[in-house]
This record gives structure tokens, sequence and C-alpha cells, in this order.
């Protein structure tokens, strides 16, 4: 069976799974592209592990390059995000039904949004991918939530299920991020990755799901609360998440 490729953006956001691929003693590092794609097996799963960086053409090149260099048959992208929808908190997990790039407008020559010549804005992440992954984030609240809520002062911390939009842009103003719940009121995350995945994903009918925990509200306070939120608690949750999703692979 084809591996699965595992991203993120930066380094924190992939927790420990380079070390556990390490220490099952199977993996393989190639350089391509100016990025390390670790190959071997995580918990037992065949996967190909590596880091995007951050913005939609980083993240398309690495999908890419996932597909035809390395063959994944799935793509699972971890991460942060910042909070658009009204009730997804800081320390909340959002797992992506749909993924849109926000900053995509080719109007009037195509509708906002669209990707032109596609005929579409968005793209879905895989059904059964996405709902082993929830259910992943499900078990990982159940066992370390009031610990993480304790540790981390966090208002309790519950998995959404919904849209995320990606963007080249570092959402961080309230005028900013109250437009953008304004254009796309269902949008529950933004962040700068995923909906790039996901078209790539698309265009090779290659199953992908995006799971992002919220770092920030996107609004003034969101550099502050991103940066500390990524040092200091980023890591558990992608660690703590892939694990269970991994062990239910
Ligand atoms: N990733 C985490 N927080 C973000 C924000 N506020 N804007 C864009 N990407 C993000």
């Amino acid at each position: 069976t084809p591996p699965l490729g595992i991203l993120a953006a930066l380094p924190q956001e992939l927790g420990d799974l380079v070390d556990a691929m390490r220490a099952e003693g199977t993996m393989r590092t190639v350089t391509l592209g100016r990025r390390d794609y670790h190959t071997g097996t995580v918990h037992g799963v065949p996967c190909v592990v590596t880091l995007a960086r951050v913005g939609k053409v980083a993240a398309a090149a690495t999908a890419g390059a996932l597909i035809h260099a390395f063959g994944v048959g799935k793509m699972v992208f971890t991460g942060v995000a910042g909070g658009v929808g009204r009730e997804v908190r800081v320390g909340d997990i959002v797992v992506a039904d749909s993924l849109l790039q926000h900053d995509l407008d080719a109007s009037p020559i195509f509708p906002k949004y669209e990707v032109p010549l596609l005929g579409r804005a968005r793209f879905d992440a895989n059904g059964a991918l996405a709902d082993r992954l929830a259910a992943a984030c499900e078990r990982f609240v159940t066992d370390e939530g009031t610990t993480l809520t304790e540790r981390f002062r966090l208002d309790g911390v519950r998995v959404h299920r919904g849209m995320i939009v990606s963007g080249d842009r570092f959402v961080s103003s309230e005028a900013e991020v109250r437009a953008l719940a304004l254009a796309l009121p269902d949008a529950l995350a933004v962040e700068m990755e995923g909906a790039a995945i996901a078209q790539v994903c698309y265009e090779h009918d290659v199953p992908c799901a995006v799971v992002r925990t919220i770092s920030d509200t996107a609004d003034d306070h969101a550099h502050m609360s991103f940066t500390s939120f990524l040092t200091d608690i980023a890591g558990t949750y992608s660690s703590g998440i892939l694990r269970r999703f991994l062990d239910l692979y």
C-alpha cells in the first residue's frame, strides 16, 4: 500500500513525529527542493513526513512532490490556525470538512474564490480520513483535555468540523478577521496552507485531511497568542492527535 503523507508548516507543528519515526529504526531521509522528506514507519504505519514551510506555494509544491516523487496515497496536514468562527476558541481543534482560498479573487473574470478553469472554490476533505482524524481528536481530548485546560488555562477544549480557509496572510487584526467572517460566514479557522494542499490533492485524486489547533483568534492579539501557543503547546497537540490517528489507521 502507498505510504501516508504527513505534513506541517513549521517544526513545532509536527510534534514528536520525526523522533517517533527515527525511534522505529526505519527512517531514511531524502532531500528534494530544499526540503527533507523522512520515509519509514510511524507507530507501524508507512509514512512520508515533511515540513511544507509557510504559505500556499510552499504547501502546493510539497504536496506535488509527495504525490509524484514519494507516491503517497493519502495526505494529512497538521498544525495551528487562527479561530474565525464565533464558538472557536484558543485551544480548540478544527478538523476540515472543506477548504477554500480566501485570498483568491479573479473576479470579474471568474467568481470570487473560484480556482479558474477548475470550476470550484471549495475542496472537500476526504470523509473517511476526516472522520478518523476527528475521532483521534476526541480521544486526545478525552485523555488529555483536562490536563491541557489546567496547564495552559484554556477555556475547555472542543473539536469542531467545518470549513477552513487559507491565504498568504497572517490575519492579525480585529478588522481583518471580522471582514473575513462576514465574507465567509461558515469559515471556522484561517491558516496559510490547507486549501492549497486540498486543491493539489483534488487534482490528483489523492484523499486528504487537515487538522488545526487554534493558536489565536486572528485579531490584534494574534501575534502574541500564536507565538506562545507554538512554543508551548502546538507539539503536544500534534503528537497526541497523530499518535491516536495512526493507532486507528
Ligand atoms: N495560523 C495560525 N494563526 C493564524 C492566523 N491568525 N492567520 C493565518 N494563519 C494562522
